[in-house]
């Protein structure tokens, strides 16, 4: 019998991975299961291991650049699956893409102005730009009558000031798995170009999207944006690799490279490593088959939890259009946000992110991570049904 590749168990406790490894410094023990960190507890692809232990075989290991056949095999890739033609100059080597955020903003603001922030969300986004003393411009997401998380553009109108010279978009977004439509990013991308606000992109989810949904890459949707975008991707998520640290940033516009590049030669970070490297383009250049495999077994996991939902009613969940990530409404369970996370370490012994470390917007839900095999997410489900009867 074949083995369905995305459904074997992998132990992980005992290594460095940092959904494990911290789980009693953040949870107070190591006997929950752990699904919070974003990657996934299914195997990195066969043909991407075998790629990097081809190049194991030639014995020296000094400095390397990061080939054009790298670069190629992301064009590649864009191409075929986000219908957008890359060119080879726009693209450069980043060891992360939470690294790239911060060099953009370095590169396009000055201390002191303004960035705007959506909240909830992926939490380095603020750090970021505090770390870097810029101010931040918080705007919240908020559901709409059919539980849609929206922007809403009159209200950040009133929000932005002169001195507001960024956007950070999570798109598609991290943690409410939504898949901006191409009707929102036309309005926030006029929004944003009107008032010469630039969009720093973060597209690393943009692989993860569930039929009927589809990615539109910011770049993608008019020259002027195009021109106006700073766009962040990478293997990472996709084929669970972030551990090699390597993604790219692209800049279609001339100026805004420019930069972005000075900033870049000054914090020195180079081209990466160079298993990376081989890693990279192996994922990119022969995904397509394994990519497929995984988005099934994902778009499973997603129905797994949403037929789970249905059959009690404690706990809110609206599939998400992207991500493998589950936006949990915990509110009807009636407690604090304390009291939410130690329930679920104590009572269903599983280690999920609190939604207020999203912002303020995130009080009263759970992200769950679910890429990992049917067997460990019926698992934890279970255990999160058993705890919830357990309050009534
Ligand atoms: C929206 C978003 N951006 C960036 C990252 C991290 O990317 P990297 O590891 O390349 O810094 C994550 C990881 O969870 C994420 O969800």
């Amino acid at each position: 019998m074949e083995i369905n590749p995305y459904n074997v168990l992998i132990d992980r406790s005992g290594t460095n991975a940092e959904k494990y490894a911290l789980r009693t410094h953040l949870f107070g023990t190591d006997e929950v299961r752990p699904m919070w960190v974003a990657d996934m507890d299914i195997a990195t692809p066969e043909y991407v291991l075998e790629a990097v232990k081809k190049r194991l075989n030639h014995p020296v290991m000094g400095y390397e650049i990061m080939p054009d056949a790298a670069y190629e095999a992301q064009i590649g890739w864009f191409a075929r699956h986000h219908a957008l033609i890359m060119k080879r100059q726009w693209l450069s080597y980043s060891p992360s893409v939470v690294a790239s955020l911060g060099c953009a903003i370095r590169a396009l603001s000055e201390e002191g102005d303004e960035v705007i922030v959506m909240d909830p969300v992926y939490p380095p986004f603020y750090a970021t730009v505090k770390h870097n003393r810029r101010t931040l411009i918080v705007h919240p997401l908020r559901r709409d009558a059919e539980g849609v998380y929206r922007f809403d553009l009159d209200l950040l109108a009133s929000q932005v000031t002169s001195r507001t010279k960024l956007l950070l978009l999570c798109s598609p977004h991290n943690p409410l798995g939504r898949v901006w439509s191409r009707q929102e990013l036309e309005a926030l991308g006029a929004f944003c170009l009107d008032r010469g606000i630039r969009i720093v992109s973060d597209e690393i989810h943009c692989d993860l999207v569930y039929a009927p949904n589809r990615h539109l890459p910011t770049a993608s949707l008019s020259d002027a944006l195009r021109e106006n975008t700073v766009m962040l991707i990478g293997p990472g998520k996709t084929f669970n690799m972030a551990g090699f640290l390597i993604s790219t940033v692209c800049i279609p516009s001339e100026e805004l490279r420019e930069r972005y590049d000075a900033e870049r030669k000054r914090l020195h970070w180079g081209e990466g490593a160079l298993l990376s490297h081989v890693a990279f383009e192996a994922a990119y250049a022969r995904g397509d088959a394994w990519y497929a495999g995984l988005m099934d077994h994902l778009a499973g996991n997603v129905e797994t939890i949403a037929s789970w939902a249905s059959s009690q009613n404690a706990i809110g969940y609206r599939k998400p259009e992207g991500t493998y990530l589950a936006w949990l409404d915990c509110r009807t369970l009636g407690m604090g946000d304390r009291e939410l996370r130690d329930f679920f370490v104590r009572e269903a012994r599983l280690g999920l992110s609190p939604g207020l470390g999203f912002g303020k917007e995130g009080s009263g839900f759970m992200r769950l991570n679910f890429a990992v095999p049917r067997s460990v997410l019926e698992e934890a489900l279970e255990s999160m049904g058993r705890a919830i009867d357990g309050t009534r």
